[in-house]
């Protein structure tokens, strides 16, 4: 019995939790596992290829194509934001698993472009009428996603919540600076979700996963508060609110991403004891084709088990693995018990990994992006 604060008051009895709280809908033993049962994703209307890029900076599809497999970008147009995006992705997640809105107790949206910098998973929640669910934002780059997915499967393991919603979503269109030509042709825009359940350690489709960071290389890739000083009064001045547009050493990055991707996905099957031969798909986030063929030949998959949509979306930041997954769970590629490598890399710089299982029901075959 705790000690009551008040000397000799009684203590208060411990609060009883009532079974809508997500807390309080299992105990911390019974389900160990996190079963990805669902998916979605979202795009905008607009789509610039290359050769319209050609307008706007001294580029050319060629150049573009060759040194990183980009034919195309979905740009946001009037009325299309992250929260739409995230939104639809999410209720087409929410869909596929079979859930209600009320079902869901935990949405985790992975931006580092977000409508709202106190929080855009919020807004999210609203437009689902996700009324139960507790939501907030994560920041990682292009290894948000993968973060994100992470972080929501310990709180099912523990017993916390059950039903989860993990988003990656991005506009870097906002961000991008239109006029310099080794970043704009490499971003586009997008949103994809899972549905990840609460289940039994056995049926776990998290198997293993690795996070890392290295703000020492922070300055490889930016997409900074600016400098900009107000002055107030006296001698007190404030920053201006802002950020400069992405800047980023690509050399630099793509060396980061061709060495350490292998290396936390050899660690991953290492640990697992799972060979590469065994696994059914190679799903990293989609910044360059190149990359994706290097890492893929560090463990001789053959090329068709790569998944890769650069050549329509480029890179989508936060969206582009779970857009990918939803791609290809919904054309059938992706069936139910594949095994499933991921890795997620970039500014931070961040990096991680992840072995997973898709359990999703098969057959709901229609198209997801269109
Ligand atoms: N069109 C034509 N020429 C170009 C373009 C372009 N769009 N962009 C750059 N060039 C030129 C450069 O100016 C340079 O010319 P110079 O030699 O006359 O100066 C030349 O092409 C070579 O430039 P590099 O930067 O060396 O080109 P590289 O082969 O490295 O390719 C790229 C650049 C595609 C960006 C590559 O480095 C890359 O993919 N890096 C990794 C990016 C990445 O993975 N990011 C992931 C994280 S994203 C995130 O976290 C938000």
């Amino acid at each position: 019995m705790p000690e009551p604060l008040v000397p000799g008051a009684q203590p208060a009895p411990a609060p009883q939790p009532s079974p809508d709280e997500p807390s309080a809908l299992l105990s911390p033993t019974s389900l160990q596992g996190a079963a990805l049962v669902g998916c979605g994703s979202a795009l905008p209307v607009a789509s610039l290829s290359n050769g319209e890029l050609i307008g706007l900076v001294d580029t050319s599809d060629e150049w573009i194509r060759s040194r990183t497999g980009i034919g195309a970008r979905r740009v946001a147009g009037p009325g299309e934001t992250v929260t739409s995006l995230a939104a639809e992705a999410a209720g087409a997640a929410l869909a596929y698993a079979g859930w209600l809105p009320a079902d869901v107790d935990l949405i985790l949206l992975a931006t580092s472009s977000p409508d709202d910098l106190f929080g855009t998973a919020p807004r999210v929640q609203a437009a689902l009428g996700a009324n139960r669910a507790v939501a907030f934002d994560l920041t990682a780059a292009c290894s948000g996603f993968l973060f994100a997915l992470i972080t929501a499967a310990q709180y099912l393991r523990s017993g916390s919540f059950r039903r989860a919603l993990v988003i990656g979503a991005d506009q870097l269109s906002r961000w991008v600076d239109w006029e310099d030509r080794r970043t704009c042709v490499l971003f586009g825009d997008g949103a994809g979700a899972v549905a990840l359940q609460a289940c039994e350690a056995a049926a776990d489709g998290v198997l293993a996963f690795r996070m890392h960071s290295d703000g020492s290389r922070n300055a490889c890739l930016t997409l900074a508060q600016g400098e900009q000083q107000r002055p107030l009064v006296g001698q007190y001045s404030a920053q201006v609110g802002g950020f400069s547009p992405i800047r980023m050493n690509g050399q630099e990055v793509y060396k980061f991403a061709v060495r350490e991707v292998p290396a936390v996905l050899a660690a991953l099957l290492a640990h697992t004891g799972i060979a590469a031969a065994d696994l059914d798909w190679l799903l990293l986030h989609q910044a360059n084709q190149r990359i994706l063929d290097a890492v893929a030949d560090r463990f001789a998959m053959p090329p068709e088990r790569v998944l890769s949509n650069l050549a329509s979306y480029g890179n989508t930041s936060a969206a582009t693995i779970p857009l990918m997954l939803d791609e290809a769970v919904r054309d059938g590629r992706i069936q139910p018990g594949h095994l499933i490598a991921s890795s997620g890399f970039g500014a931070g710089l961040s990096w991680g990994g992840a072995l997973l299982r898709w359990q999703g029901r098969p057959g709901l075959r229609m198209n997801a992006t269109a």
